[in-house]
This record gives C-alpha cells, structure tokens and sequence, in this order.
C-alpha cells in the first residue's frame, strides 16, 4: 500500500470546523460564550461529522482584535474559562474521535503583553530586541498596510520607548522580532506547551509576515525564513507525530507553494486556499465554471503528504484582493453591491446565503463543491446552517455574530439579558427566528441535513480525499465536471453554476459497456452504453456519481 493511502495523514480527508469559543455557547450565562458551553455542544458537531475543530484564538487579551492580540500565550482568557475547563473540554473533543488545532498568532503580541512593557521601558531591557525597532520609519521597509481604514503607516512611534516599533497590523499590535533566537525559542516553547496538553496541531496566523525579518537586521544578517518554518514544522513532529500546521497564506499559488517547503513537504502540512475561493466567487457571480475550472487546472498540486485546505467562507473579510479590479467589481456588482457590504476595498462582509439571496439550491451546490473539490474543506461555524452577517456590526465582526441554535430568546446561545451579550445576533430573515440548528435538525430538507450527507459521502469516497484529479471537458460553460480517481475507484461530480436546467454529455476514460454510474447524493443511477453518458443537472444543480462495474457491490 502506499504511504499517502494510510489513514494516519488524518488531515488529507479531515472536516475542518472553525469557532470563536466566545460566539458558540454560553454555558454560565454572562453573555460570554465558554469552554463549557462548547464542551456541551460537541455533540452537534461529531453528528454532523466534523473531525477537526480549529479553535480561534482563546488567550488572555485586551480583546481590540478579536482575541488576535495576545498578552499571555499560556493561558486562556479568563471570559472564556479556566485552564482546566480547556482541558476537559479537549478530552471531551477526544472522547468523540475530534482532534483540536488553534489559531498560532505570534507574528505580533498585544502592546499591553509584559514583554511589550519591558522591552518598551528601556533599551537595555531583555525584551528590547523581542520587537523591531526602528530610530526614524525606514523608507526601504516593508510595504502594505493590512488594515488601510485605521493604519497609515507599518511604523509607529513610542513616546515611552523614544523609537519606532514595526506593526504589519494595527498598532497595538507590535510585530515580533522573529529573527531574534530568543524569540524563537519562546515560540517553539508556546508550540510544546499546547501539543502537551493535546492540540493536534496549529493554524498559522498571517505566515509570510511572520516570517518577514526585513526591517529587523541587517540584510547580510537575516535567517532564512523557511528554515525557520522548517525548524517549526520539526519540533512539532518531535512533539507529536500527528500534528499540522495550517498556514494563512494569501498569496499567488507558486509563492504559497513555496510554504509547503521540499517536495517531502517539510514546512506546513496545508495551505488555505485562498485563490481557489477567489475564483469560485467569479464563478459564482458569471454563472460561469471556467474562473474556477481554471483556478483548479493552475493549482500546483502540494507535496504528497500536504493537501489544500478549501473554504467558502472565512472569520475574515471575504478577501477578493486575488482578483483583478473588474473582476472583483463584477463580484462586489452581484453580491456586495452597497460600500456597507464591502471593506478595505477588496472585500466583503457578508456570508454566502445572504450573498445569493437565501437561494438554497444555489447554496446547497456551493457546499457540494466545496466537499468535492480537491483540499480539505474548512468550515466557519454557522455555515452548516446557513447563517449570515449582522452589517450594523462594525468591520470583519459582522460575520462573527452568536451561533444560533434555537428560536429562544438570544438564539439559545445564552440565558444572559441581551444587552450583555458578546456581539448582537443577525436580525431579519436570517436570524434565530428562521434559522437555527434545532429546526434543522428535525428537517430533512434543511441546509443542515444536506451538509450531514456530503460530509458522510465525502469520508465514504476516498478518491475525492486521496485521489488524482482532473476537470472534464463539458459542452456547457455553466457546467464544472471533475473527477477523481484512487485505487481503481472513480467519483465523477457535477455542479450547474446558472439557473437553467441543462444536460451534458459526459465522455469518461475508462467507462466500459454495463457500468453504472451511481448517484450518491440522491437516489438513482444511469447505465452506460458506451463511453459517452448524458447527465441532467436542475437549475444550481449538483451531482455525485460513483462507476459502479458489473457484478461490483455498492452500499450507498
Ligand atoms: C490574520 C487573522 C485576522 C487577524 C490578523 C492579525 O489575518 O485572520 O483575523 O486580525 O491575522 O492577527
């Protein structure tokens, strides 16, 4: 058997579910979501069939970034719960086969993190060189402010410290200095601290910015930034064998490639990928397969040990900066039109149902795409049952309203008077009222039942996870057909990007005279005259199908 063919690379057919356990549920009731609340609710998640939970971030924090801005990286903030309570709710997460990743975010501490304080308060402190200081903003610097709306420049003056310290994102978050080996110590020290107490693995905070050292030491001077990542990448495998790193890599696909290191894959075990999302939103606003199509034909394929990691929707802004300017236009036109809807110029803070106008049908086959696809799908909570934005909720919080489990008071995700709740909940027709897990769960029909079944198909087909994959050519523009193959077995999906029904006419390699090729999301199968078979999609419509060889056994 071949290595790759082994179910210890777990990550290569993982359900990868995101929360903010601040949002998810409130078990003491103060408003504030916690580690109790969500041990409670892993239920909802293992029988939805996630297999990974990637934590946002849960440090002690002054909370100004939404947790992103940290002043201990060994606690848990004490909102959220205690140490203990972390702990139990990882045994709880392990009692129902769930492993658990977090959000690593050390390119940058809070400006209130001790170290900050002490390196601030003078030049001879040991924390000095933990943050890149400057005498005047060097002008041969970095470039690119991430957060245009607030920052104007990567530079900022310290009163206290009489310099300037670099900061990629806001202000109050200063940059570590990375190419410090006493820094780098600290991390790895972060790192073994949490996969001691049972992380399977991390996903990585803003990687090429962490790993930028320019502007920190001379340029003969600088560590290679990727043996860095390569000393990560080992330490966590000394550390536990079956641990990941999942980087935030938003960047042209040779350059991500770069992050997957050697052909072995010695550096992050997955990207997101965040070109691939880009283009399926051009699709989707064209009513169109080719952006996508072509995005997928592009994609180099990761070390045979690493995987894509795929989303449709992240805590972020829906970032489109991958497009060209007409091309982000066009979606920003279909489903961003008001400047409400849009941020930084580059993209939008909104969620798909709201972006496709509740359309099930179409949301139902963006999701099926997204477990057919190749790369491990990566969740953000509340997708499952088709929540969206809360726009009078300023910037990228829009998108990180309460789950919504009920149609109680606060959505049930908590007891507390509403206005001491951690973010308001959605109003309208996408709140609590119309969408909530509950309902869904008695409903066949919902959102939610049509999520259990692809990710139930999608461990059930290994080629889609481990398989060779390739797009089809098909006599409709508005029609993605891919397939993938593994071991002898052949999935083949379909997905209608317009509103019209259409049939196409699928020619396959491989297909013999008696085969049959199985629907697996619906009931039904069509036989196979020769190597061509005619395949009718519904308007937004999606299909699974499995070639079934004579006399072969299926259990669907
Ligand atoms: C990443 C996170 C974002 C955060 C930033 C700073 O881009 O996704 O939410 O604000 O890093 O840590």
């Amino acid at each position: 058997m071949r290595r790759s063919t082994t179910a210890d690379l777990w990550w290569k057919n993982a359900v990868i579910y995101c929360l903010d356990v601040e949002t998810f549920f409130d078990a003491n009731g103060d408003g504030c979501g916690d580690f109790h609340g969500l041990a409670e609710r892993v239920g909802h998640l293992d029988e939805m069939g996630v297999t990974c939970i990637w934590l946002m971030p849960f440090y002690p924090t002054p909370d100004r970034d939404d947790g992103y801005d940290i002043t201990d990286f060994y606690g848990v903030d004490s909102r959220l719960g205690s140490s203990g309570e972390f702990v139990e709710f990882l045994r709880v997460a392990r009692d129902r086969g769930i492993r658990v990743i977090a959000d690593l975010v050390v390119n940058h501490t809070s400006n209130q993190h001790p170290w900050f304080q002490s390196a601030r308060s003078s030049r001879e402190s040991p924390h000095r060189d933990w943050y890149v200081w400057r005498d005047e903003p060097p002008t041969d610097g970095p470039e690119g402010v991430v957060f245009p709306d607030q920052e104007k420049s990567l530079w900022e003056y310290d009163e206290e410290a009489g310099q300037y310290y670099l900061h990629r994102f806001y202000k109050h978050q200063p940059d570590l200095n990375v190419a410090n080996p006493a820094v780098r110590d600290e991390i790895a020290r972060v790192l073994g601290y949490w996969l001691h107490l049972g992380l399977s693995g991390f996903r990585v905070d803003a990687v090429p910015f962490l790993l930028e050292t320019e502007g920190a030491l001379d340029a003969e001077e600088l560590p290679d930034p990727h043996e860095y990542l390569r000393d990560l990448r080992a330490l966590l495998s000394r550390h536990n064998g079956e641990a990941v790193l999942l980087g935030e890599v938003n960047l042209p696909y040779p350059d991500t490639m770069r992050f997957f290191g050697d052909e072995d894959g010695d550096e992050l075990t997955m990207c997101f990928d965040f070109i691939g999302m880009q283009r399926l939103y051009l699709s989707l606003a064209r009513k169109q397969a080719a952006p996508l199509a072509e995005a997928l034909r592009e994609r180099p394929a990761p070390p045979e040990d690493g995987h894509w990691a795929t989303f449709v929707r992240n805590h972020d802004e829906l970032t489109l900066d991958k497009l060209s300017k007409e091309e982000r236009q066009e979606v920003f036109d279909a489903f961003g039109p008001d400047k409400s809807m849009q941020l930084y110029d580059r993209g939008l803070r909104r969620r798909l149902p709201s972006m496709l106008d509740g359309d099930l049908d179409r949301i139902r086959m963006v999701y099926s795409l997204l477990f057919s696809l190749p790369g491990t799908p990566v969740l953000f909570y509340g997708e499952e049952i088709g929540m969206s934005e809360e726009l009078s909720v300023e910037g990228r919080n829009a998108v990180r309203t309460p789950m919504q489990w009920s149609d109680d008071d606060n959505g049930g995700f908590s007891k507390a008077d509403p206005e001491k709740l951690v973010a308001p909940l959605v109003r309208g027709e996408f709140g609590p009222a119309e969408v909530n897990v509950v309902s869904q769960l008695r409903d066949p029909a919902s959102l939610l039942s049509w999520m259990k079944l692809l990710i139930r198909r999608y461990r059930q087909s290994p080629e889609l996870a481990w398989g060779r994959y390739e797009v089809l050519s098909v006599d409709a523009d508005q029609v993605l057909a891919h397939r993938a193959d593994q071991d002898g077995g052949t999935v083949v999906a379909l997905h209608n990007f317009a509103d019209e029904p259409v049939e196409v006419t699928l020619r396959l390699d491989g297909l013999e005279p008696g085969d049959k090729l199985v629907d697996l999301l619906a009931d039904g199968s069509t036989p196979v005259a020769d190597g061509e078979v005619k395949v009718g999609l519904d308007r937004y419509g999606c299909r699974w199908l499995r070639v079934v060889k004579p006399g072969e056994v299926f259990l669907p």
